[in-house]
Parts: C-alpha cells; structure tokens; sequence
C-alpha cells in the first residue's frame, strides 16, 4: 500500500529517518550498549574483509569499505559479485566474506558464497530479508530491519546497509580494543534528524529538475573520496528511473577523459561535504563551468559557498553518504516524474535479480 504516496518510492525515501532510528532500536539493549554482538557468536577478527554486492548494495559497500578500515582498523576490498565470480583475487589468511544484498536473492552474489563457502571461508551476510538465500546460507548475518522495500529502484535499503555496517565497524573495533571516541548510536541519531530535514525538501528537488534536467539527455555527478561512491548511487539512481544517461565520476579524473563530453549546459551535480578536498572539487567545477557545464553543488554546511544549490546538514564526516544520498533520490524521482516514467517499476528492471 503507497497509502498517501503516489508511489512507493517516494514513501520509502521518506521512510528513512524511522528506518535508521528502527536500526538503533534494534542493535542497542535496554543499557544503551550496543548487542550487535549476539549475531556474531564466535567470530574471529578478521585480517581482512571482502565485501561482495551488486547495483546499490555494491555502493553501500564502497561506503562500507571506509567504515571498517577508519573504525575498526581492518583492510577491506569491496568486489561487484558478477565480476568476482569469473576473477577471484587471490586470497590470504582467514577473511571474512561480507555479502550486502536488499533482497538476499541476487543471483551472482549467491553464486560468489557458493563459491567461497566451498574454499573454506567465513562468511556474514547484511540484508533486508530474513529467510533469504543469502541469510540462510551465510554464518553470520545482519539484518537491516527497514521494512520491505517495494520500489524496484533501492532507497532505504542503502542507507540501512550503511548504518548496520557502521554499527559492525563500531563492534569491531571494540573487539580489537582500539573502539575510538565516536558514540554512533549518537552519530545515528543525529543523522535522521538530518534527514528529517532533507527528506521534506521537495520543492527544492522539484526545483532543481525543472532547472537543470528538463530535456536533458546526459549528465554528470562529481565527488571525490566517499562523495564519490554516492555520485556512483546518484548517476545510478537517476539513470534506472528517469532514463537520464548519468556517469558518476570521481572530480580529479574528469579531465583525463569525459570532460570532452562537456557542452554548453550539460548538467553536473558536484557533491562537497569533505574539508579535506573541497578546494579540488571546487577547481574540478571550475574546470567545467569554463567548459559550458551548469553546475548544480550540493555542500555540506560551512563547506557551502553562495550560489550552491543545496546545503546539507553536518554529520559525522564517515556518514555523509547516509545524507548526501538523499537530495540525489529525490532528484532522481521527480526527474523521472516529470518524464511520465513508470517511477516504481522502471523498464527493464526487476527488484530481485535471480538470474546471472
Ligand atoms: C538499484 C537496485 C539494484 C540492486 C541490485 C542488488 O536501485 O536496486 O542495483 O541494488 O540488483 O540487489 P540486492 O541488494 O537485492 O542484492
């Protein structure tokens, strides 16, 4: 049921904020302490993680990635699974297989733990879906509690893949003893105020594709570091449901190649809510506007210039993606809104991808 929603999408866009806040609830006991450890009875630290998804689970897993070396100190490799199964890098020591899937059911990540099952390895799996494939088959899993995901176009899913990742990084870490200073179910907190907020800035999405999507055919969204990995989420959000031809780039290598597809007015989304390289971004931005692009910047509160389209909330910089994602969301649905496109059930797609 949309219930007041025209479509599911929307309303699990919207669901985000309680989702997080259902995920707090569900990994923090009555002492306030986090029990994410009940699910993981047993396991050893591991040396090194791999993390094995498709579509956005992949991207959830690229934000994944800098949780677990920046938290919990431990190097992780994050594979597209349908690549991973054909080309498996060599492997050393005891790892840990993370599997990041929504519905528990893609194909080519279930063949990929068919694969290392077979090798020996341990393996946890991170989905929405209790009884899956990929839960059943798994040693450990983590559920991401943010209620069924009906839109074929995954929202919620991300974000919740995120947080539970965040809360793995935290335990970890405290395993190894080094667990630093950040309270994240605090940090959590503070994100779905924050998104709150963002989630109920439609009239600026709306806003925003009227001014800079409409007939467009192509575009870019740039970012560096973890902006990067949710421009991949973004360009893929929008091309899935608005049929925009989108590439998620990283900001430094625009100009050792797709910057010849810059023309006057081809749109570019420019993602800013790292201190560390703003100033790059910026010059990346600079280098297309002198090429005829219009930039729409999104930036994170005192990162923000004047001129920028959209200014997000500040959060803990390791968490940026789980608001950054949202303007990018919204964009994506009313883009694909204001095309007639079938927003929930996009052509071509299917939620669960049970074939290879
Ligand atoms: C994009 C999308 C897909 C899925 C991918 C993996 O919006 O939904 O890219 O993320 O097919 O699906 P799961 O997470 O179910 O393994």
């Amino acid at each position: 049921e949309t219930g007041v929603y025209e479509h599911f999408m929307l309303k699990e866009i919207d669901e985000q904020p309680a989702v997080i806040r259902n995920i707090i609830t569900q990994y923090q006991n009555d002492q306030g302490q986090l029990n994410i450890g009940q699910h993981l009875q047993g396991l050893k630290i591991p040396s090194r993680v791999y993390i094995v998804a498709c579509g956005t689970s992949y991207h959830a897993g690229l934000v994944g990635k800098r949780l677990l070396e920046q938290i919990a100190h431990i190097p992780t490799e994050v594979h597209i699974a349908s690549e991973f199964l054909y080309d498996q890098p060599l492997i050393e020591g005891d790892p840990l297989f993370i599997f990041i899937s929504q519905s528990g059911e893609t194909a080519d990540s279930r063949g990929v733990l068919d694969q290392i099952k077979k090798q020996g390895f341990r393996t946890l799996t991170v989905t929405n879906v209790q009884g899956s494939t990929l839960y059943r088959e798994a040693d450990y899993k983590l559920l991401t509690h943010a209620g069924p995901e009906i839109a074929v176009a995954s929202t919620k899913a991300y974000t919740a893949q995120i947080a539970v990742v965040a809360l793995l990084s935290i335990y970890l870490a405290e395993q190894k003893g080094i667990a630093g200073s950040i309270d994240m179910f605090q940090e959590l907190r503070t994100i779905s105020t924050a998104m709150d907020t963002l989630k109920d800035m439609k009239d600026k999405a709306k806003h925003i594709v009227d001014e800079y999507l409409t007939d467009q055919r192509s575009c870019f969204f740039i970012g560096r570091l973890l902006d990067y990995a949710v421009c991949l989420e973004g360009a893929l959000k929008l091309k899935e449901i608005s049929y925009i031809q989108a590439e998620g780039y990283a900001g430094g290598e625009l100009k050792h190649g797709p910057i010849a597809l810059i023309e006057d007015g081809t749109p570019v989304f420019v993602l800013i809510t790292d201190e560390r390289i703003a100033k790059n971004i910026r010059s990346n931005a600079e280098e297309v506007v002198s090429r005829g692009a219009k930039t729409c910047v999104i930036a994170a509160e005192g990162l923000h210039e004047e001129g920028d389209q959209w200014v997000l909330p500040r959060v803990h910089p390791l968490l940026t993606p789980l608001v950054s994602v949202i303007p990018m969301q919204l964009i994506s649905y009313y883009a694909a809104l204001q095309r007639g496109c079938d927003v929930d059930k996009p052509r071509n797609l299917a939620k669960s991808v049970t074939v290879e």
